[in-house]
């Protein structure tokens, strides 16, 4: 019964990602891992306008980490858009693991998102493969990134910040 209220939640909701993956792809692997899991459309950036916001109940924005921040296009979205206490949930894949204390990859995008008063609702994010540079000389980082174990936990994640948004 409880499974089957959830099933339905996770078939109602319109789930928006939009998600930019420009290096190997991999950010996009999980966005597309995500829509295993919960019914969602993938956009780029730039093919996202207000209008567009306002037909979903919950977004996620994902990207590479790129020196240390979310690719600027998500940015630039954001600096034309409104999400007035919208569910949001950010995404994302980096080549080394999240520093906290030197103050994490998604902090600039936090900081961005709560400026557009949205509501945070969650965080997602894995390692990448990368070989950027001279890390191409040792064949790169994080080879076999994200992993099918990554896209197991990208699923179950989604599929509980949905269902816990939306009830
Ligand atoms: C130009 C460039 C800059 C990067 N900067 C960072 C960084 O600051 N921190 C990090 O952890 N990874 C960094 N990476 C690694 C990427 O975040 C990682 O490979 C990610 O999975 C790429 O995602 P994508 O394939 O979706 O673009 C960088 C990669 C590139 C190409």
């Amino acid at each position: 019964m409880l499974l089957s209220v959830v099933c339905e939640l996770l078939i109602m909701a319109k789930v928006l990602l939009v998600c930019i993956s420009i290096h190997h792809g991999n950010t996009l692997k999980v966005a597309e891992g995500m829509t295993e899991a919960v019914d969602a459309e993938i956009l780029k950036p730039f093919d996202v306008d207000q209008d567009l916001i306002r037909r979903y109940d919950i977004i996620g924005f994902g990207s590479g980490i790129y020196y240390g921040r979310h690719h600027r296009s998500i940015f630039s979205l954001l600096d034309k858009i409104e999400l007035k206490g919208k569910p949001v949930f950010i995404f994302y894949t980096s080549g080394a693991p999240k520093i906290p204390i030197l103050n994490g990859c998604d902090e600039a995008l936090k900081r961005k998102l709560r400026k557009k008063n949205a509501k945070i609702v969650g965080v997602f994010g894995c390692r990448g493969f990368s070989n950027p540079g001279p890390l191409k000389l040792v064949g790169g980082i994080c080879k076999g990134r994200p992993s099918e174990e990554d896209l197991e936990k990208a699923r179950k994640f989604v599929m509980e910040v949905v269902s816990s948004t939306i009830r």
